[in-house]
């Protein structure tokens, strides 16, 4: 038995179905043991046998430098020095609001807390608070986090469970919320015709990763903030993945539509815990000691989690890499593309920027239902094989890949060959 499978059972003894987050099981693959994995280096993961990975998963999005950055290392380290956790307003959280709300449009004010799940959870309740109305929209295949009140038609982990996993979600939650196809301006429109009275937000992913990259149509977020307002609702951009993965800041300004409320994660924790959310001053006064919307943590505006995020955004205002994860992406997706069309494999890749997603047997992805049409069972072969080969990616068909800052050209190189032996298989020609 390796190394791997040895420690899996163990775990599999003590934490339930072995994983800390379903997504992170081989479940929606197939099945079989995910590797256990002892450290990360650059693009690099390693497992328990010694055996090494180049690394596609970044942890579900918050790598963005890769794994232990040494400027993030270094800010962990001095942080943990100087304490921790404070208890008290301290000075790199400060820094780190700072920095977010410098450079991100319409974010005046905001709360940092521990996971994006908490920050989704908080706009939900800072909407409703702004509004008196209670009902929230959002749009099938997305996901927002493990709150009761998003589970409804999630993507990502929810959606490989083929939407199953709703268990113990009150009704009298899912009464509130209405789920309608994303890039879909007819569906919203009627809705809004119908209950827009009663709606307190319209809460989306602008690009969204959790079925997979799905990109915004022209003019599609553009129209849903339109119609939000004309609404009297307020609009929440979820962006837990794509605040500073595509550009130095969040993708819906850029995209050109500023939302009422940010919901924000991952990458701004530098691989620790965070989230954060906020918007308009006047919006985040009605948050407690100012305003009567409870929220609170005990963890929440973190200083290791601070310290480690800052460091992250000092580098990526630095260096600015995106350009070249961007183009280094574009390779990697041009070349799978080319590759899955000589062995006659049937592929769609929706990338942005330095995310992407092969879709196995779909034709264009632009929502939901497209993305379920795509093939699982070639995808699960085409993941079986990438493993085997040293490439970890995402285990499952609603995930994306993400280039990081730390992955060369050599990376992309050996992962290609990769591709090309997997297609090889999957063809039938080996
Ligand atoms: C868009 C989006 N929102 C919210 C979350 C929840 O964040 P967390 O897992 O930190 O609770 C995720 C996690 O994958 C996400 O992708």
């Amino acid at each position: 038995m390796t190394e791997c499978a040895a420690w899996f059972q163990r775990g599999e003894r003590v934490i339930a179905g072995g994983v800390n987050s379903p997504a992170r099981s081989f479940r929606a693959v197939g099945g079989g043991i995910p590797p256990v994995m002892t450290r990360g280096q650059g693009p690099y993961l390693f497992d328990v046998d010694g055996r090494a990975y180049i690394d596609y998963l970044a942890a579900f999005g918050p790598l963005v430098l890769g794994h232990a950055h040494p400027r993030v290392i270094a800010a962990i380290k001095q942080q943990a020095e100087r304490g921790p956790l404070l208890g008290t307003p301290c000075d790199v959280e400060i820094l780190l609001a700072e920095e977010l709300v410098r450079s991100i449009a319409g974010l005046e004010q905001v709360r940092l807390t521990t996971t994006g799940t908490e920050a989704v959870m908080s706009v939900i309740r800072l909407a409703r608070a702004a509004t008196g109305r209670s009902l929230m929209v959002k749009f099938e295949g997305t996901y927002h986090g493990h709150s009761d009140p998003v589970l409804v038609k999630a993507g990502s982990g929810v959606a490989t469970g083929g939407g199953q996993l709703s268990s113990g979600v009150p009704a009298g939650v899912i009464q509130d919320v209405a789920t309608l196809p994303y890039n879909n301006v007819k569906a919203l429109d009627d809705f809004l015709q119908a209950r827009g009275a009663e709606v307190a937000l319209v809460l989306t992913e602008p690009i969204v990763g959790n079925m997979g990259i799905v990109a915004p149509l022209p003019g599609y977020l553009e129209a849903v903030a339109e119609l939000t307002r004309n609404a009297g609702a307020l609009l929440a951009f979820d962006e837990v993945i794509t605040a500073y993965r595509f550009s130095y800041g969040a993708a819906g300004p850029r995209l050109g539509v500023i939302p009422d409320l940010y919901a924000l994660g991952k990458i701004i924790g530098g691989g620790a815990a965070q989230g954060a959310y906020g918007g308009r001053r006047e919006l985040m006064q009605l948050v407690a000691p100012n305003g009567r919307m409870f929220q609170a943590g005990t963890l929440a505006g973190n200083p290791l989690s601070a310290a480690a995020g800052l460091a992250t955004l000092e580098v990526l205002r630095e260096d600015q890499p995106y350009a070249e994860m961007d183009r280094l992406a574009a390779v990697l997706a041009d070349e799978i593309a080319l590759r899955a069309h000589r062995w006659k494999i049937p592929v769609t890749i929706n990338r942005v920027g330095s995310a992407f997603t092969v879709f196995f047997g779909a034709t264009a992805v632009v929502d939901y239902d497209g993305a379920q049409a795509s093939d699982a069972r070639r995808f699960a072969q085409f993941h079986r094989l990438m493993l085997e080969a040293g490439i970890y990616l995402a285990p499952s068909r609603f995930e994306a890949w993400f280039v990081s800052a730390q992955h060369r050209p050599d990376d992309i190189a050996q992962t290609l060959d990769a591709v090309e032996r997997a297609f090889q298989v999957m063809a039938g020609r080996d």
